[in-house]
């Protein structure tokens, strides 16, 4: 897949809404800064981070479908929050519906909101870049964007702590993959 920014931002603008298109272009900008700060493959980083939401707005059901259909799905998604499944069926829906075939990069798209075990450089760039652009402002963000400065895994770990922490305040579920980053970034 050898397109350029401005050909992948053309391509997915129409799937997105105007503030989530905004979003992406911020995701793009932050996780290129990472990529080049913690040594991951720029291109790559570019392509995920542009396509990282593409699924995002896809109707409910057609992702259910997917979920259902697709044998390499985790059929676990179903039992948790339908927002977490726009990332790893948008990784699939890519591979068909634009021949995106590089398994980095739609690794990096489909764990970029839950996290996963085993974590490469190009996921925890992008899972990262999702959680501090400059237009998120939730609780306790700017101490991610710190840690994000020097310390990927400790800017990973904070934000997968955050984001476990909120579910739980909340009384919702975690997703498995999440607890699974956590519990292996957390030692060490
Ligand atoms: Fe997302
Ligand atoms: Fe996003």
């Amino acid at each position: 897949m050898d397109y350029s920014r401005e050909e992948l931002l053309h391509f997915v603008k129409p799937h997105l809404k105007q503030s989530r298109f905004e979003h992406t272009i911020r995701v793009a900008d932050t996780a290129i800064i990472l990529a080049d700060r913690f040594g991951a493959d720029v291109k790559k980083t570019e392509i995920a981070a542009i396509l990282h939401d593409y699924a995002k707005h896809k109707p409910k059901e057609l992702l259910r479908k997917w979920i259902e259909t697709d044998r390499r799905l985790s059929k676990d998604l179903l039992h948790f929050h339908h927002e977490l499944w726009h990332g790893p069926v948008g990784a699939l829906m890519l591979e068909k519906e634009v021949g995106l075939n590089d398994h980095s990069v739609q690794s990096a798209i489909a764990c970029h909101t839950s996290g996963k075990v085993n974590m490469s450089l190009l996921d925890k760039v992008v899972f990262l870049a999702d959680y501090i652009e400059p237009g998120r402002n939730f609780e306790g963000v700017e101490d991610v964007r710190d840690l994000a400065k020097e310390r990927l895994d400790s800017a990973c770990l904070l934000a997968l702590r955050n984001t476990m922490q909120f579910l739980i305040s909340k009384e919702q579920t975690v997703y498995p993959d999440t607890l699974h980053a956590y519990n292996q970034l957390v030692n060490g």
